[in-house]
């Protein structure tokens, strides 16, 4: 059966990521992949996440399955997080929330419920995206279409670009927005920005959906959610795919959440309700151990204060690392890097060719994505002057 089935190739990021791995240089630099990376290149687990599993470790008693709308206190602990007291209290049973593997599994489920509500429908999906919405919304059966903006020009937004193509969206559409930390460009809406997104999505009757996993990673955790507050205040539906990988640092412990903001309970529950059955056809019920672990996180008013100490010090550390990458390309060129300071969270493009990251990879074993997309947070004191040179080489 399996003679001729095809070899498929990796996926292009994990790819890079494993060439770089690959690669025998001791001073190659890999800032490929969507992973916050400390001082030394790791990838650390956060105390206060250690401090919950000790407990976890010796309190619990059974593996028996989890229930398939997840863990409760992980589900309320998201909830608040993400909504906010004020509008969790507004929204009440209208919102409702189902736990999922990773926030890919969000997106994943998200997708299953637009379809089951109308099959195939278009969602608008920025250019460019995380190339993964596509695979994970196209295998559903959604049908694309994109809004321009990233603007390489502008090297940022081109807010008046994005308004222009979803101004011809279709009542029913689904526009896909990233709730921060745009990946890849790190160019978010401004406030004002998010509140005209929100009045053209209320006239033109679009479902936004939002891609929200960066949560904390660009300006703070408050911070980072008003734009989809904004949107949430004015619309009456909405979907939220959340990821608890980068934020609470649970990546292979895939933890994430998938919100339903219905026109009234009944809508909210029958939202939730079909997610659960989409996951059945597939996995049946979520992984139980980040979610645990998040949870007693974020219940616990000692252990979510560490965590929120953690968090603010790993976006001190980002936005620290973008000013001084941001100084020592200008001091090296001449030239005006200002955007990379504007930028959210761990993404930039470096507004290279393709050929110019390709010789980055082959001449200086500096990993970034062909797009010139690079994970900020993998640069640290020790490889920051080899990424300068090694770009201005390209020049
Ligand atoms: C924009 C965006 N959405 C969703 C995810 C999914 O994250 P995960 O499934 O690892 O929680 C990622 C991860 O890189 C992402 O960058």
């Amino acid at each position: 059966m399996f003679d001729s089935l095809p070899v498929l190739p990796p996926d292009s990021i994990l790819g890079l990521a494993a060439a770089c791995r690959a690669d025998p240089n001791p001073d190659k630099v890999d800032l490929t992949l969507g992973v916050y990376m400390d001082e030394t290149g790791l990838c650390p687990v956060f105390e206060s996440v250690q401090q919950a599993q000790r407990e976890l470790v010796s309190d619990e008693k059974t593996k028996v399955y989890m229930p398939p709308i997840g863990d409760a206190a992980y589900l309320s602990g998201i909830r608040s997080l993400v909504l906010g007291a004020d509008l969790e209290s507004r929204f009440g049973n209208r919102v409702t929330a189902v736990q999922t593997p990773g926030g890919c599994g969000a997106v994943r489920l998200g997708a299953e419920v637009l379809h089951a509500a109308a099959p195939g429908t278009t969602v608008w999906i920025s250019d460019p995206t995380w190339p993964v919405h596509i695979p994970l919304m196209g295998s559903v059966g959604l049908q694309f279409r994109t809004y321009r903006y990233y603007s390489p020009q502008l090297k940022g937004l081109d807010f008046d670009a994005m308004l222009a193509d979803l101004e011809e969206a279709a009542p029913g559409d689904v526009v896909l927005l990233h709730g921060c930390c745009h990946n890849p460009s790190g160019a978010d809406p401004s406030a004002q920005q998010w509140q005209q997104l929100a009045e053209l999505l209320v006239e033109r009757q679009l479902l936004p959906m939002i891609d929200f996993a960066y949560q904390g990673m660009g300006a703070g955790l408050e911070e980072d959610a008003q734009g989809l507050r904004s949107i949430m205040g004015s619309v009456p539906e909405m979907i939220i795919a959340v990821s608890s990988s980068k934020n609470i640092g649970l990546y292979r412990e895939r933890a994430g959440a998938v919100i339903f903001i219905g026109g009234d309970d009944r809508a909210a529950e029958a939202m939730a309700s079909q997610a659960v059955a989409a996951a059945r056809r597939v996995y049946s019920m979520p992984p139980a151990h980040g979610a645990l672990l998040a949870g007693r996180v974020l219940s616990s008013p000692e252990l979510r204060q560490a965590w929120v100490l953690e968090l603010e010090q790993i976006c001190g550390r980002i936005n620290g690392l973008r000013a001084s990458f941001r100084d020592a390309l200008a001091t090296a060129t001449g030239r005006d890097f200002d955007f990379i300071g504007r930028e959210n969270g761990m993404f930039s493009f470096l507004g290279l060719s393709v050929e110019q990251a390709q010789r980055l990879r082959s001449e200086k074993s500096v990993y970034m994505l062909d797009s010139s997309r690079i994970n900020i947070a993998g640069l640290n004191a020790g490889n920051l002057s080899r990424v300068v040179d090694a770009v201005v080489s390209v020049l």
